[in-house]
Formats: C-alpha cells, sequence, structure tokens
C-alpha cells in the first residue's frame, strides 16, 4: 500500500525539539506505517543563506507535490527584505481558512477550568483578505491608509471550509461575527455569503453576532459556542482571545486549509529562550498534527493519540510553562509520557472517540494550468454614477466646496457631498467636527438616467488636479441599479 506524503518543516529554535517529541508520539501510534514525512528547508537558515523566501526550491517542490506541510515555528529576520514565512505560505498556497481549535485540557488549570466551565470551540478565521494585504499608502502629510479588501469568493470558500467542517466534527451551530452595522458594505458583504453558503447546510443552525458582543460573550460563557467563522483581523484577535480561555498559545493548534495545499502548524513562536533546553511544550503542535491526521482521514490515530496526551495531563505530566515548576517534565520526557499512555483509557475525563482505522487520503484537484480567477457574480451590470476625488487640502469645508463646484461648473458632475474621516461637512455639518488635512470630495452625474463610461470622471479628476493635489480616486458605481458606496456619517 502506497504511503500518503507530507512535507515536514521542523523550523527553529525549539521547533526541532517539539517536532522530534511530536514525530515520536506519531511513529509509536502506526501513524508512519499509513504516511510518508520529507523533511524540507524552511526557516532561518535558508533567510541567512541569502534567500529572502525563506524556503530553498527543493522545500518549494516538496510542499506542492504532496499538498500537505506539517511544520515548527520559524523565525523571521527582523528588519532587510525577508518577510514572514507563515504568512507569505498561507497567502502564497491560498490556505484560505485558518482554523483553531480551542478546548478546555485536564490539569491545565485556567479560570474556567476551576469554575467547571467546559471551552470547546473552534474558530474560523478568512486567512487571505481584509487588511492582511498590508495595502497601504501615505496620503498626506498626516494621514496614511490602509486598504481592506473582502471579496464575494473569498469569503465563501472561508464559509464553506467552516460548514464542512461543522457537519464533520457534528457541530451544532456556527456563528458568524462581523460589524456589519459600521461596515456595511465589507463586513455586510462576509455577513450576506455566510446567509447564502449557510443555505447549503440546513442541518446546521446559524447566528450572527456584532464582533465587541462577541468578544464579551466569548468572555462570560465560551460554552455558548461550538464554532465561530470571521474576517481575518477580527478572527486573528478572537483566536489569541479564545487562546487565554484555555490556557494561552501553547494549548492552541492551527490549520491553514486550502484547496490544494493546507497547512498544520504551532501558534507560538521559536522560543529563543528556552530552544535547545528540551524544555519546550509540543502539545500545540502534536494537536496540530492531529487535525491533520483528521483532515487525511485517519481518525483512529488521532483519537488514540489525543486521548493518549489528555490522561497525560490528567496525570498531571506536565512542561515548564504550566503547572508546578518543581515537577516539571522535559520535552521527551513528556512525549514519552503520553507514548506510555497509548490506548489506555481515560480517567475523570470523557476524552474523544475512537473510530475503526481507516486509510489516509486527501481530495486534491488537479495542479492549476494558471492561477485561478475565483469568482461568485457573474451576471451583474454595472455603470460609472459619479466620483469619490481625495484631496489634500488644508481649507475650510465651505471655501474646498466653492473651489469644487466652479471646476466642476461645465461637467456632466454636480458636488454632491464632502466629508472627512467619514464624516459629512458639506452641505452640512457641525462646526465641532475636527478635520484632517484629507478630504472626501463626492460628484454625482446632473443627470442620473445619463449612460458614460469612465472618461468624463477622470477628465474631471484632471481638471481638479491642475489646481488640488489628488490623492486618490474612487469611481462611484450602481451594481443592478443598487448604490455600491456608502454614505458619509451625518449623509
Ligand atoms: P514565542 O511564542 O516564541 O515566545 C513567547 C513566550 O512563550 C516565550 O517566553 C517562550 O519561551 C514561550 N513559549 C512559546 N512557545 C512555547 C512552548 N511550546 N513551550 C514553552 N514555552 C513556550 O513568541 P516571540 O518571542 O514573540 O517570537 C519568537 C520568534 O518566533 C520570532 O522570530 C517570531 O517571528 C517567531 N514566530 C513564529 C511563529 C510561527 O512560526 N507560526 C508564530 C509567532 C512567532
Amino acid at each position: 500500500m502506497s504511503k500518503l506524503r507530507i512535507a515536514l518543516a521542523p523550523g527553529d529554535g525549539i521547533g526541532p525539539e517539539v517536532t522530534r517529541a511530536c514525530m515520536d508520539v506519531l511513529d509509536a501510534a502506526g501513524v508512519l506505517d499509513h504516511l510518508e514525512f520529507f523533511e524540507v528547508e524552511m526557516g532561518e537558515r535558508v533567510f541567512a543563506a541569502g534567500d529572502s523566501r525563506g524556503m530553498s526550491d527543493e522545500a518549494i517542490a516538496t510542499i506542492e507535490e504532496t499538498g500537505l506541510l506539517y511544520k515548527g515555528p520559524m523565525g523571521t529576520p527582523i528588519g532587510g527584505g525577508g518577510k514572514s514565512i507563515n504568512v507569505s505560505l498561507r497567502k502564497m498556497y491560498g490556505a484560505f481558512a485558518n482554523v483553531r481549535h480551542f478546548q478546555s485540557l485536564p490539569g491545565v488549570e485556567t479560570v474556567y477550568s476551576k469554575a467547571g466551565v467546559p471551552v470547546d470551540f473552534y474558530v474560523i478565521r478568512e486567512n487571505i483578505e481584509d487588511t492582511y494585504g498590508g495595502i497601504e499608502h501615505r496620503l498626506t502629510n498626516d494621514v496614511v491608509e490602509c486598504k481592506r479588501l473582502i471579496s464575494a469568493p473569498g469569503s465563501d470558500q472561508v464559509h464553506r471550509a467552516a460548514f464542512r467542517l461543522a457537519r464533520r466534527l457534528g457541530i451544532e451551530k456556527v456563528h458568524c461575527g462581523h460589524k456589519a452595522n459600521i461596515m456595511k458594505m465589507s463586513d455586510g458583504l462576509f455577513l450576506d455569503r455566510f446567509h447564502v453558503i449557510a443555505k447549503d447546510f440546513p442541518d446546521i443552525a446559524t447566528e450572527d453576532v456584532i464582533i465587541d458582543a462577541l468578544c464579551m460573550k466569548l468572555v462570560l460563557a465560551p460554552q455558548d459556542y461550538q464554532m465561530v467563522v470571521l474576517t481575518n483581523l477580527q478572527g486573528d484577535i478572537v483566536s489569541d482571545l479564545a487562546a487565554g480561555l484555555v490556557g494561552g498559545l501553547g494549548f492552541a493548534p492551527s490549520a491553514n486549509i486550502g484547496n490544494h495545499i493546507s497547512i498544520f502548524e504551532a501558534v507560538h513562536g521559536t522560543a529563543p529562550d528556552i530552544a535547545g533546553q528540551d524544555k519546550a511544550n509540543p502539545t500545540s503542535l502534536l494537536l496540530s498534527g492531529l487535525m491533520m491526521l483528521r483532515h487525511v482521514g485517519m481518525l483512529k490515530q488521532a483519537g488514540t493519540i489525543e486521548n493518549a496526551l489528555l490522561k497525560t495531563l490528567e496525570d498531571g505530566v506536565h512542561t515548564g510553562d504550566f503547572g508546578d515548576r518543581a515537577t516539571a517534565s522535559g520535552t521527551s520526557a513528556f512525549a514519552k509520557a503520553i507514548i506510555e499512555r497509548l490506548g489506555q483509557w481515560l480517567g475523570e475525563h470523557p476524552g474523544v472517540a475512537v473510530p475503526e482505522e481507516d486509510s489516509p487520503s486527501v481530495e486534491r484537484p488537479e495542479r492549476p494550468t494558471t492561477n485561478t480567477l475565483i469568482r461568485t457574480f457573474t451576471q451583474v451590470r454595472s455603470r460609472p454614477v459619479g466620483a469619490d476625488l481625495y484631496l489634500e487640502s488644508t481649507l475650510a469645508a465651505t471655501e474646498l466646496a466653492q473651489h469644487m463646484k466652479r471646476l466642476s461648473e461645465d461637467t456632466p458632475f454636480e458636488l454632491t457631498m464632502m466629508s472627512n474621516r467619514g464624516t459629512q461637512l458639506w452641505p452640512s455639518g457641525s462646526i465641532y467636527t475636527e478635520c484632517v488635512d484629507y478630504w472626501r470630495v463626492r460628484f454625482e452625474l446632473r443627470d442620473r438616467s445619463r449612460e458614460m463610461g469612465q472618461g468624463p470622471v477622470v477628465a474631471l479628476m484632471n481638471k481638479i488636479a491642475e489646481k488640488f493635489p489628488v490623492v486618490d480616486f474612487q469611481p462611484l458605481k450602481e451594481f443592478d441599479g443598487r448604490r455600491g458606496y456608502s454614505l458619509a456619517q451625518g449623509q
């Protein structure tokens, strides 16, 4: 029987120690009878050798061939051209859904464990879009912007991945966290798509929850949640909040799921302060390995190892980062304790189900021959109806408005609104609104029924740019007759 192939990157700092510990456990549980791991070179050594990608050509070829990567933490060089490999990998390979499981573990004392409140939920975070495109510009002396992009197909992918996982895990209810009350278009789209995709999973209940309320509710009653799906930045923050509920980042596994390539990794870093000392806790990487086993259908081995880990923790075996320091075990002794408990029944903890053995497999589409264009709305009719021009100016609203009206006099457009930091100041506004040197000036067609291309809008911008620095430009469009732009606060 041929084995399923997986790329293995031990990483930097404590990476090799925790990876060895995890591989020993996987081996003892019989996982290596079904999976073959290929070690690849990634991380600090590759950066130091002058490769700003932080991974060798061979590593890239192996990851692309296997479609699965099990990785330890990797250091990102501070300064210089090197970018975080962890972030680059997820984006480059389209690993669009970050899956993290947060559960109370026996022997790991938290506020909730002491109160007898069980914590067991998943956070599914969109991994590619949002402000994580890092598209930033300094627009004026005083203002910088970061573009926050949310796409319909990007949202669909992460919602579908969440619902599929929920169904596989027997999760009954999925929440969508958002801020659609303020970001009506971007978070509104993410939320709309959640409800649309949910229709394909009628067996799963849904609820949406505003992100700030979600944070409070997760702290007050984490037991009310089974799975929450979130946009990238909100998901990033909620993930760490959730890690705090179960005892810290050392206990939180993470999977990055894509159509072609999926990455399973510990969420903590390289811990240079304890590297090479046999002190590191391998739990996060081991739990990530269990997510990987379940991803490829090795439910029996995953269940057996998870129960052995739970029993080890319940028996009070622990590394130095939690529990009584005087009785702490080293990384290798901790792994040995897990191995000794493989196949044992748990004590008080109910443990997890151990299904029958199944041969591992993973569904993977053909290797694409060109970059895939993902789309959701293909039949939309859009038409330009005006433009928002962004100007650098320290003039007062009324004075700037006079200039704008004069400059647009003999064009198809009329000035309809001006705002500063999103708050309307013309045609009306409050004298108490403080302004910065960055104005949004909105022009709309005088005759809304008129059909036009982009040309007249660009001509208007050119005319204004002769007198004022235009720092940004956004066409205003209708999509199937519906406004494709937000109104200013107070408009
Ligand atoms: P860190 O997570 O490496 O360390 C923070 C603290 O937690 C340290 O005191 C460390 O000893 C402790 N710690 C972390 N993991 C532990 C474990 N498994 N067992 C016991 N103690 C543990 O975060 P830091 O110091 O901010 O980052 C160090 C390096 O790691 C940086 O180069 C950073 O870029 C990289 N990093 C890599 C990540 C990844 O590969 N996914 C994630 C986060 C950071």
